[in-house]
Protein backbone atom coordinates (compact mmCIF):
# COMPACT_ATOMS: atom_id res chain seq x y z
CA UNK A 1 0.00 0.00 0.00
CA UNK A 2 1.52 3.14 -1.37
CA UNK A 3 1.75 5.81 1.85
CA UNK A 4 -0.48 8.08 -0.06
CA UNK A 5 -2.98 5.45 0.21
CA UNK A 6 -2.35 4.78 3.91
CA UNK A 7 -2.33 8.50 4.94
CA UNK A 8 -5.64 9.68 3.54
CA UNK A 9 -5.96 12.09 0.70
CA UNK A 10 -3.18 13.78 -0.50
CA UNK A 11 -3.75 17.70 0.00
CA UNK A 12 -2.35 21.19 -1.05
CA UNK A 13 -3.32 23.61 1.23
CA UNK A 14 -3.76 27.28 -0.57
CA UNK A 15 -3.07 30.87 1.67
CA UNK A 16 -4.31 33.42 0.03
CA UNK A 17 -6.75 34.66 -2.94
CA UNK A 18 -9.87 32.43 -2.70
CA UNK A 19 -10.42 32.81 -6.55
CA UNK A 20 -7.30 31.30 -7.01
CA UNK A 21 -7.53 28.94 -4.67
CA UNK A 22 -11.39 28.09 -6.27
CA UNK A 23 -9.15 28.02 -9.66
CA UNK A 24 -6.33 25.33 -8.22
CA UNK A 25 -9.59 23.26 -6.35
CA UNK A 26 -10.97 22.81 -9.85
CA UNK A 27 -7.73 22.09 -12.40
CA UNK A 28 -5.32 20.98 -9.80
CA UNK A 29 -7.50 16.87 -8.92
CA UNK A 30 -7.60 16.91 -12.91
CA UNK A 31 -3.44 17.56 -13.63
CA UNK A 32 -2.74 15.05 -10.37
CA UNK A 33 -4.30 12.00 -9.30
CA UNK A 34 -5.46 12.00 -5.87
CA UNK A 35 -4.88 15.39 -5.01
CA UNK A 36 -7.74 17.72 -2.80
CA UNK A 37 -7.50 21.38 -2.86
CA UNK A 38 -8.13 23.27 0.56
CA UNK A 39 -8.23 26.59 1.40
CA UNK A 40 -6.69 28.21 4.40
CA UNK A 41 -8.45 27.99 7.22
CA UNK A 42 -10.68 24.55 6.23
CA UNK A 43 -7.41 22.52 7.10
CA UNK A 44 -9.46 19.10 7.25
CA UNK A 45 -7.10 16.45 8.62
CA UNK A 46 -4.04 18.39 8.83
CA UNK A 47 -1.80 15.34 8.56
CA UNK A 48 -3.11 14.45 4.51
CA UNK A 49 -1.93 18.52 4.27
CA UNK A 50 1.14 17.24 2.08
CA UNK A 51 2.25 20.45 -0.17
CA UNK A 52 1.73 23.99 0.88
CA UNK A 53 1.48 26.95 -1.21
CA UNK A 54 1.29 30.40 0.48
CA UNK A 55 2.35 34.12 -0.32
CA UNK A 56 2.90 34.76 3.50
CA UNK A 57 2.26 32.18 6.22
CA UNK A 58 -0.43 32.61 9.08
CA UNK A 59 1.66 32.39 12.73
CA UNK A 60 1.53 29.11 14.13
CA UNK A 61 0.29 27.44 11.02
CA UNK A 62 3.75 25.39 10.12
CA UNK A 63 3.54 23.99 13.61
CA UNK A 64 0.01 21.86 12.65
CA UNK A 65 1.27 20.38 9.93
CA UNK A 66 3.11 17.72 10.62
CA UNK A 67 3.24 15.37 6.93
CA UNK A 68 4.57 18.43 4.32
CA UNK A 69 6.91 17.46 1.34
CA UNK A 70 7.28 20.62 0.36
CA UNK A 71 6.35 24.86 0.71
CA UNK A 72 5.94 27.12 -2.40
CA UNK A 73 5.87 30.79 -2.72
CA UNK A 74 3.06 32.19 -4.81
CA UNK A 75 5.43 34.91 -6.39
CA UNK A 76 8.91 34.91 -7.10
CA UNK A 77 10.71 36.16 -3.83
CA UNK A 78 10.66 34.06 -0.61
CA UNK A 79 11.28 36.74 1.76
CA UNK A 80 7.70 37.70 3.19
CA UNK A 81 7.16 34.29 3.83
CA UNK A 82 9.61 34.84 7.00
CA UNK A 83 11.73 31.29 5.69
CA UNK A 84 12.57 31.32 9.52
CA UNK A 85 9.54 29.57 10.16
CA UNK A 86 9.84 26.91 7.77
CA UNK A 87 11.91 23.77 9.09
CA UNK A 88 15.52 24.04 7.49
CA UNK A 89 15.07 20.08 6.25
CA UNK A 90 11.39 20.89 4.17
CA UNK A 91 12.18 21.87 0.84
CA UNK A 92 11.20 25.62 -0.22
CA UNK A 93 9.93 26.68 -4.16
CA UNK A 94 9.40 29.71 -5.08
CA UNK A 95 7.05 30.21 -8.05
CA UNK A 96 8.98 30.38 -11.88
CA UNK A 97 6.19 30.50 -14.04
CA UNK A 98 6.48 32.77 -17.14
CA UNK A 99 3.76 35.42 -16.64
CA UNK A 100 5.97 36.76 -13.52
CA UNK A 101 9.04 36.75 -15.75
CA UNK A 102 6.65 38.72 -19.16
CA UNK A 103 5.18 41.07 -16.35
CA UNK A 104 8.23 42.15 -15.30
CA UNK A 105 9.70 42.46 -18.47
CA UNK A 106 7.08 44.44 -19.19
CA UNK A 107 7.17 46.68 -16.70
CA UNK A 108 11.26 47.28 -16.24
CA UNK A 109 10.92 48.14 -20.00
CA UNK A 110 8.53 50.36 -19.56
CA UNK A 111 10.19 52.39 -16.50
CA UNK A 112 13.63 52.15 -18.14
CA UNK A 113 11.79 53.98 -21.36
CA UNK A 114 9.93 56.30 -19.45
CA UNK A 115 13.23 57.30 -17.99
CA UNK A 116 15.10 57.41 -21.16
CA UNK A 117 12.61 59.53 -22.88
CA UNK A 118 12.55 61.96 -20.12
CA UNK A 119 9.08 61.48 -18.84
CA UNK A 120 9.22 62.76 -14.98
CA UNK A 121 10.68 66.10 -16.53
CA UNK A 122 7.62 66.24 -18.90
CA UNK A 123 5.60 65.21 -16.18
CA UNK A 124 6.95 68.59 -14.94
CA UNK A 125 6.32 70.82 -17.41
CA UNK A 126 2.93 70.28 -18.42
CA UNK A 127 1.97 70.70 -14.45
CA UNK A 128 3.89 73.90 -14.88
CA UNK A 129 2.24 74.70 -18.43
CA UNK A 130 5.70 75.19 -19.97
CA UNK A 131 6.54 73.06 -23.24
CA UNK A 132 10.25 72.90 -22.70
CA UNK A 133 11.81 70.11 -25.29
CA UNK A 134 14.71 68.06 -24.19
CA UNK A 135 17.24 66.88 -26.80
CA UNK A 136 16.63 63.11 -27.75
CA UNK A 137 19.49 61.07 -26.50
CA UNK A 138 20.00 58.23 -28.56
CA UNK A 139 19.35 54.44 -26.84
CA UNK A 140 22.77 53.18 -27.28
CA UNK A 141 24.22 56.71 -25.48
CA UNK A 142 22.29 55.27 -22.24
CA UNK A 143 23.73 52.65 -19.73
CA UNK A 144 21.30 50.11 -18.06
CA UNK A 145 22.93 48.23 -15.06
CA UNK A 146 20.56 45.44 -13.83
CA UNK A 147 21.50 44.41 -10.04
CA UNK A 148 20.33 40.51 -9.96
CA UNK A 149 20.57 38.51 -13.18
CA UNK A 150 18.65 35.77 -12.49
CA UNK A 151 15.70 34.70 -13.28
CA UNK A 152 14.20 37.99 -14.02
CA UNK A 153 16.73 40.44 -14.78
CA UNK A 154 18.21 38.05 -16.77
CA UNK A 155 14.96 38.22 -19.00
CA UNK A 156 14.72 42.18 -18.60
CA UNK A 157 18.46 42.87 -20.00
CA UNK A 158 17.62 40.49 -22.98
CA UNK A 159 14.69 42.64 -23.69
CA UNK A 160 16.63 45.76 -22.84
CA UNK A 161 19.25 45.12 -25.28
CA UNK A 162 17.10 44.87 -28.56
CA UNK A 163 16.71 48.54 -28.17
CA UNK A 164 20.22 48.61 -28.16
CA UNK A 165 21.28 50.36 -24.55
CA UNK A 166 24.51 49.41 -23.04
CA UNK A 167 23.96 47.01 -20.27
CA UNK A 168 25.74 45.77 -17.34
CA UNK A 169 24.79 43.41 -15.20
CA UNK A 170 25.55 42.99 -11.35
CA UNK A 171 25.33 39.31 -9.37
CA UNK A 172 26.81 37.29 -6.37
CA UNK A 173 28.52 34.78 -8.52
CA UNK A 174 30.33 35.25 -12.19
CA UNK A 175 27.91 35.18 -14.89
CA UNK A 176 28.38 35.24 -18.58
CA UNK A 177 25.79 37.27 -20.61
CA UNK A 178 25.78 38.09 -24.42
CA UNK A 179 26.25 41.49 -24.60
CA UNK A 180 26.18 42.35 -20.95
CA UNK A 181 29.10 43.72 -19.17
CA UNK A 182 29.13 41.67 -16.05
CA UNK A 183 30.31 42.46 -12.37
CA UNK A 184 30.55 40.02 -9.69
CA UNK A 185 30.00 40.91 -5.76
CA UNK A 186 30.54 44.02 -3.44
CA UNK A 187 34.19 44.31 -5.07
CA UNK A 188 32.99 45.21 -8.33
CA UNK A 189 29.91 47.07 -7.19
CA UNK A 190 32.27 50.35 -7.39
CA UNK A 191 32.55 49.37 -11.54
CA UNK A 192 29.12 48.31 -12.22
CA UNK A 193 27.42 51.55 -10.52
CA UNK A 194 30.16 54.14 -12.31
CA UNK A 195 28.41 55.20 -15.10
CA UNK A 196 25.17 54.25 -15.18
CA UNK A 197 22.33 56.35 -16.34
CA UNK A 198 19.81 54.29 -14.64
CA UNK A 199 19.85 51.15 -12.27
CA UNK A 200 17.33 48.89 -11.98
CA UNK A 201 17.01 46.77 -8.52
CA UNK A 202 15.78 42.90 -9.22
CA UNK A 203 17.59 41.54 -6.30
CA UNK A 204 15.99 39.28 -3.67
CA UNK A 205 15.78 40.70 -0.16
CA UNK A 206 17.98 38.87 1.79
CA UNK A 207 20.34 40.07 5.01
CA UNK A 208 23.34 41.16 2.41
CA UNK A 209 20.71 43.39 0.11
CA UNK A 210 18.39 44.88 2.46
CA UNK A 211 19.60 48.62 2.91
CA UNK A 212 21.30 48.04 -0.47
CA UNK A 213 19.88 51.51 -2.27
CA UNK A 214 21.42 53.58 0.03
CA UNK A 215 23.71 57.00 -0.16
CA UNK A 216 26.80 55.02 -0.53
CA UNK A 217 25.01 53.33 -3.42
CA UNK A 218 23.84 56.57 -4.74
CA UNK A 219 26.49 58.86 -4.62
CA UNK A 220 28.98 55.98 -6.35
CA UNK A 221 26.45 56.90 -9.50
CA UNK A 222 26.91 59.38 -12.09
CA UNK A 223 24.95 63.20 -11.43
CA UNK A 224 21.68 62.61 -12.87
CA UNK A 225 20.93 59.07 -12.75
CA UNK A 226 17.60 57.55 -11.75
CA UNK A 227 16.89 54.59 -9.73
CA UNK A 228 13.92 51.69 -10.76
CA UNK A 229 12.87 49.19 -7.32
CA UNK A 230 11.22 46.69 -8.11
CA UNK A 231 12.81 43.96 -5.98
CA UNK A 232 11.55 44.95 -2.00
CA UNK A 233 10.81 48.02 -0.66
CA UNK A 234 13.35 47.16 2.07
CA UNK A 235 16.15 47.20 -0.45
CA UNK A 236 15.75 51.03 -0.07
CA UNK A 237 16.34 53.55 2.27
CA UNK A 238 13.58 56.22 1.91
CA UNK A 239 15.52 58.98 3.36
CA UNK A 240 18.84 58.70 1.28
CA UNK A 241 16.22 58.02 -1.99
CA UNK A 242 14.68 61.68 -1.36
CA UNK A 243 18.08 63.55 -0.14
CA UNK A 244 19.45 61.93 -3.42
CA UNK A 245 16.76 63.69 -5.95
CA UNK A 246 16.25 66.88 -3.53
CA UNK A 247 20.21 67.61 -3.81
CA UNK A 248 19.94 67.08 -7.55
CA UNK A 249 22.21 64.05 -7.70
CA UNK A 250 19.60 61.63 -8.65
CA UNK A 251 17.18 62.83 -11.57
CA UNK A 252 14.15 60.31 -10.53
CA UNK A 253 13.60 57.46 -9.20
CA UNK A 254 10.32 54.91 -10.22
CA UNK A 255 9.31 52.30 -7.48
CA UNK A 256 6.89 49.26 -7.58
CA UNK A 257 7.82 48.66 -4.35
CA UNK A 258 8.10 50.26 -0.81
CA UNK A 259 8.30 49.36 2.51
CA UNK A 260 6.35 48.93 4.71
CA UNK A 261 3.00 48.36 1.82
CA UNK A 262 1.00 49.98 1.06
CA UNK A 263 2.60 53.12 1.74
CA UNK A 264 1.17 55.66 4.20
CA UNK A 265 -0.62 58.74 3.08
CA UNK A 266 1.68 61.06 4.34
CA UNK A 267 4.88 59.10 2.95
CA UNK A 268 6.47 62.11 0.97
CA UNK A 269 6.70 59.59 -1.79
CA UNK A 270 3.45 60.32 -2.66
CA UNK A 271 3.58 64.11 -3.47
CA UNK A 272 7.28 64.40 -4.85
CA UNK A 273 7.04 65.26 -8.77
CA UNK A 274 10.34 62.96 -9.26
CA UNK A 275 9.24 59.71 -7.66
CA UNK A 276 6.80 57.58 -9.68
CA UNK A 277 4.94 54.97 -7.64
CA UNK A 278 2.87 51.97 -8.67
CA UNK A 279 1.58 49.70 -5.62
CA UNK A 280 3.39 46.56 -6.37
CA UNK A 281 2.43 45.31 -9.23
CA UNK A 282 5.08 44.82 -11.56
CA UNK A 283 4.25 41.40 -11.56
CA UNK A 284 2.73 38.60 -10.41
CA UNK A 285 1.86 35.10 -11.03
CA UNK A 286 -0.91 33.98 -13.42
CA UNK A 287 -3.44 31.67 -11.67
CA UNK A 288 -3.81 28.89 -14.51
CA UNK A 289 -0.01 28.91 -15.36
CA UNK A 290 0.87 28.40 -11.70
CA UNK A 291 -1.56 25.72 -11.60
CA UNK A 292 0.67 23.80 -13.94
CA UNK A 293 4.05 24.55 -11.82
CA UNK A 294 2.40 23.48 -9.06
CA UNK A 295 1.40 20.30 -10.67
CA UNK A 296 4.61 19.84 -12.02
CA UNK A 297 6.27 19.95 -8.83
CA UNK A 298 3.82 17.31 -7.13
CA UNK A 299 4.24 14.86 -9.36
CA UNK A 300 7.71 15.23 -9.18
CA UNK A 301 7.95 15.69 -5.65
CA UNK A 302 5.85 12.39 -5.55
CA UNK A 303 8.35 10.60 -8.04
CA UNK A 304 11.34 11.73 -6.06
CA UNK A 305 12.70 14.06 -8.88
CA UNK A 306 14.63 17.15 -8.00
CA UNK A 307 12.07 19.57 -7.36
CA UNK A 308 11.37 23.22 -9.50
CA UNK A 309 12.36 26.33 -8.09
CA UNK A 310 14.16 25.26 -5.44
CA UNK A 311 14.96 27.73 -2.92
CA UNK A 312 18.72 27.55 -1.79
CA UNK A 313 18.18 28.41 2.19
CA UNK A 314 21.81 29.49 2.65
CA UNK A 315 21.83 32.17 0.37
CA UNK A 316 18.11 32.77 1.19
CA UNK A 317 16.59 33.13 -2.21
P1 LIG B 1 16.58 35.00 -8.78
O1 LIG B 1 16.35 34.24 -10.04
O2 LIG B 1 16.82 34.25 -7.53
O3 LIG B 1 17.81 35.98 -9.05
C1 LIG B 1 18.34 36.77 -8.03
C2 LIG B 1 19.57 37.49 -8.57
O4 LIG B 1 20.08 38.35 -7.54
C3 LIG B 1 20.71 36.52 -8.93
O5 LIG B 1 21.38 36.99 -10.08
C4 LIG B 1 21.64 36.62 -7.72
O6 LIG B 1 23.00 36.35 -7.97
C5 LIG B 1 21.48 38.08 -7.35
N1 LIG B 1 21.86 38.31 -5.96
C6 LIG B 1 21.33 37.79 -4.84
N2 LIG B 1 21.98 38.22 -3.76
C7 LIG B 1 22.96 39.04 -4.21
C8 LIG B 1 23.99 39.78 -3.58
N3 LIG B 1 24.15 39.77 -2.25
N4 LIG B 1 24.83 40.51 -4.36
C9 LIG B 1 24.70 40.51 -5.71
N5 LIG B 1 23.75 39.82 -6.37
C10 LIG B 1 22.89 39.10 -5.62
O7 LIG B 1 15.38 35.98 -8.47
P2 LIG B 1 14.30 36.55 -9.50
O8 LIG B 1 13.29 35.53 -9.82
O9 LIG B 1 15.02 37.20 -10.62
O10 LIG B 1 13.57 37.64 -8.59
C11 LIG B 1 14.28 38.70 -7.99
C12 LIG B 1 13.39 39.43 -7.02
O11 LIG B 1 12.43 40.23 -7.70
C13 LIG B 1 12.52 38.57 -6.12
O12 LIG B 1 13.27 38.01 -5.05
C14 LIG B 1 11.50 39.56 -5.63
O13 LIG B 1 11.98 40.22 -4.49
C15 LIG B 1 11.40 40.57 -6.78
N6 LIG B 1 10.10 40.52 -7.47
C16 LIG B 1 9.33 41.62 -7.50
C17 LIG B 1 8.14 41.61 -8.17
C18 LIG B 1 7.30 42.83 -8.26
O14 LIG B 1 6.14 42.74 -8.70
N7 LIG B 1 7.78 43.99 -7.91
C19 LIG B 1 7.71 40.45 -8.82
C20 LIG B 1 8.51 39.33 -8.77
C21 LIG B 1 9.72 39.37 -8.08
P3 LIG B 1 23.45 34.89 -8.49
O15 LIG B 1 22.95 34.82 -9.93
O16 LIG B 1 24.92 34.93 -8.41
O17 LIG B 1 22.77 33.90 -7.60
C1 LIG C 1 6.25 39.48 -6.26
O1 LIG C 1 6.64 40.44 -5.67
C2 LIG C 1 6.95 38.23 -6.30
O2 LIG C 1 7.90 38.03 -5.53
O3 LIG C 1 6.55 37.38 -7.12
Amino acid sequence: MSSRAASGTETLLHVGDEARGRLWADVLPRLVPDLRVRQWPDLGDPREIRYLAAWTIPQGLMTTLPDLRFALSIGAGVDQLDIGMIPAALPLLRMAETAIVDGMVEYVTMSVLMLHRDTPHYHTEQAATRWSPRRRIAASARHIGVMGTGMLGGAVLERLASFGFALSGWSRSPKALPGVRCHTGMDELPAFLSDLDILVCLLPLTPETRGLLAAPVFQQLPPGAAVINVGRGAHLVAVDLLAAIDDNHLSAAILDVTDPEPLPADHPFWGHPRILLTPHVASSTDPAAAAQFVADAILRSREGKPLPGLVDRQAGY
